[in-house]
C-alpha cells in the first residue's frame, strides 16, 4: 500500500473514533414522529443553532438557564418572534423570506408553551 493510502485509511480511523465516541446528533425530525406543526417548523427553521450542540445553546447558556429554547418555561411569544425579526446578539435577522409570520406565530406559540420535553 502506498503512504498516501496509508495515510487515508489511519484518517478514516481517527473519524470512525470519534463517531463511535458519540458526537451528538443533530435535531432531525426523525427522532420526533409526532412532532406538533409548531415543532416541526422549529426543527427546521431553528434546532440547527438551539438544538443540544447548537451554537445558540453555546451562547445562550453563557446568560440563560435552561439554554434550550424548548425546555424555557415562560418565554413570551412576542418576544420570540422580535428576536427572529430583529436578530439578538449574535443571531441573525430571520426574514419573511425564511419564514412567513404565520410559521414564525406557529413556532413562537409552541416555545411560549414550554418547557417541553427532553433534548434531542
Ligand atoms: C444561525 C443560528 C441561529 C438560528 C438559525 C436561530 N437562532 Fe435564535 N439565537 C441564536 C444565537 C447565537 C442566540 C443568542 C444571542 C445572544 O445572546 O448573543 C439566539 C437567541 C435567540 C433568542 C433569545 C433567547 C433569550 O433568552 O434571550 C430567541 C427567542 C431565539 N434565538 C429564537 C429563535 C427562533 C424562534 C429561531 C428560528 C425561527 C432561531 N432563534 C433561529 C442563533 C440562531
Amino acid at each position: 500500500m502506498s503512504k498516501l493510502a496509508l495515510a487515508a485509511v489511519a484518517a478514516l480511523g481517527i473519524a470512525g473514533v470519534a463517531m463511535a465516541q458519540g458526537m451528538p446528533k443533530p435535531t432531525t425530525l426523525v427522532d420526533r414522529p409526532n412532532a406538533t406543526d409548531g415543532e416541526k417548523l422549529y426543527v427546521e427553521h431553528c434546532a440547527m443553532c438551539h438544538g443540544p450542540n447548537g451554537m445558540g445553546t453555546g451562547l445562550l447558556g453563557r446568560r440563560v438557564q435552561p439554554a434550550l429554547l424548548e425546555q424555557r418555561s415562560g418565554l413570551a411569544a412576542q418576544y420570540v418572534i422580535m428576536a427572529a425579526r430583529r436578530g439578538i446578539g449574535n443571531m441573525p435577522p430571520i426574514t419573511r423570506g425564511e419564514v412567513s409570520d404565520a410559521d414564525l406565530k406557529q413556532i413562537a406559540d409552541y416555545l411560549a408553551a414550554g418547557p417541553h420535553g427532553a433534548a434531542k
